[in-house]
């Protein structure tokens, strides 16, 4: 991975002398995998008091360190506002990008700094020159953020949107695999896939499904905007041509900020959503050119990886499968629920989703807040009627032991 590659990250944050001493609170202690460690990690996030947030998938929290961070981004831009807003911030916003394409194991060349997820589900949709009847494979799982683009198309230039059916509770990889395999017709341009679905947390096979398209030359876009973060990823070996992700949910990074990869073979597809002064520009920095912009979340990017790499990738890898499995093994075998998520670390990661049988998910959800202070995503789509819970690194199993807790309680 290249995340070990990035030199010194406890160094001051662009010299502004902005990161907290990690050493002396211990945060970077690579050893140290306890639950004390966790809470520490846990209280570096200010979340509001008396709230138990299970709800990561939806929107992320940033750390103090990260929010300091960014603040003083912007108090640096107001003092002097056309000094950073045009090309004061360069070199700065390079390292930014470079940081984030050794996060993801890529070149920077590679890497554009978007504003979420669903810019580049669009940016993808509308580079595309496509004809009638051509068609582009986007599985029942996808979020409206990935199919509305298309659906566009299909409506204005009558394009084929072929929506194949995801099990929900997949055995093995190849279950899904298959799906796509079936769906793919000497027709198919483009497969636009989740790597992880908001819908029950499943993650789906891109890596698989990139080699199997890419022998038949269809391309394959990804919506990373819940997989960004949450665990080592290596889009060189995933190999898709396309991954945009909102740094603000698994990366915690300041909201408003996203990824957009393209591999370097598959950019000449692209077109700039937004055409602005630097729109020519043969680089894919073209991408990403909206004149004046919001910097400082930009550079808040920047912080919140050097915050993911001093927890360490390998660490929060490891902790994403470790609280899944506690939480499963709390509720697994209790008739009273049904956990809607499939088990094997290769199909899902630290979102999981619940249904407590026999009650409606709205009423659950609705009672979990009044009663527990718990947020968590209700998700009625697909006949899920289930709980979404998000397990990011501020929760602890302390924070899952309430929540069950609160569970039984209510299945009761
Ligand atoms: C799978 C997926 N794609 C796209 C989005 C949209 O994210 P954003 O609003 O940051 O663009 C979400 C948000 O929850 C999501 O879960």
């Amino acid at each position: 991975m290249g995340q070990g590659t990035l030199g010194s990250f406890a160094a001051p944050l662009f010299g502004a002398g902005l990161l907290t001493s990690w050493e002396a609170i211990g945060l970077d202690n690579p050893q140290n995998k306890t639950e004390a460690y966790w809470d520490l990690v846990k209280s570096q996030f200010n979340l509001a008091e008396g709230l138990h947030y299970f709800n990561n998938a939806s929107l992320g929290a940033s750390s103090t360190h990260i929010q300091q961070a960014t603040n003083t981004f912007r108090n640096l831009l107001d003092g002097f506002p056309s000094k950073y807003m045009w090309g004061g911030w360069e070199d700065e916003k390079e390292e930014v990008r470079r940081k984030v394409a050794n996060l993801f194991s890529v070149s920077p060349e590679e890497i554009a700094l978007t504003h979420n997820t669903t810019e580049g589900m669009n940016l993808i949709a509308r580079s595309f020159d496509l004809n009638p009847g051509d068609e582009v494979i986007l599985a029942d799982h996808e979020h409206a953020s990935g199919t509305i683009p298309w659906e566009v198309w299909q409506e204005t230039k009558g394009i084929t949107l072929v929506r194949p059916e995801l099990p929900i509770l997949p055995k093995t990889v190849s279950d899904l695999v298959e799906v796509y395999e079936k769906a793919i017709t000497p027709k198919t341009k483009v497969i636009s896939m989740c790597h992880i679905v908001n819908t029950n947390g499943m993650v789906l096979p891109v890596k698989q499904v990139s080699k199997m398209a890419h022998e038949k030359g269809i391309l394959v876009a990804v919506d990373g905007a819940q997989s960004a973060g949450m665990f080592t990823i290596d889009l060189r070996d995933l190999n898709c041509d396309f991954y945009t992700a909102s740094s603000h949910k698994w990366l915690f990074s300041p909201k408003g900020v996203g990824i957009f990869y393209a591999k370097k073979e598959s950019q000449d597809f692209l077109k700039p959503l937004i055409v602005a002064r630097g729109h020519t520009d043969t680089s894919i920095r073209r991408l990403e050119n909206y004149n004046t912009r919001n910097l400082p979340e930009v550079l808040g990017l920047g912080a919140s990886i050097d915050f993911h790499h001093i927890i360490g990738g390998e660490r929060i890898h490891q902790r994403t499968f470790e609280l899944k499995k506690y939480f499963r093994s709390k509720l697994e075998g209790d008739s009273r629920f049904t956990i809607k998520t499939p088990a094997l670390d290769d199909l899902s990661g630290a979102i999981q989703v619940v249904e407590v049988n026999g009650q409606d998910v709205k009423d659950v959800k609705e009672q979990l807040w009044d009663r527990y202070g718990i947020d968590c995503r209700p998700m009625s789509s697909k006949g899920l009627n289930a709980l979404r819970l998000s397990f990011a690194i501020y929760i602890t199993k302390k924070d899952i032991d309430y929540l069950v807790a609160a569970l039984k309680a209510l299945a009761a």
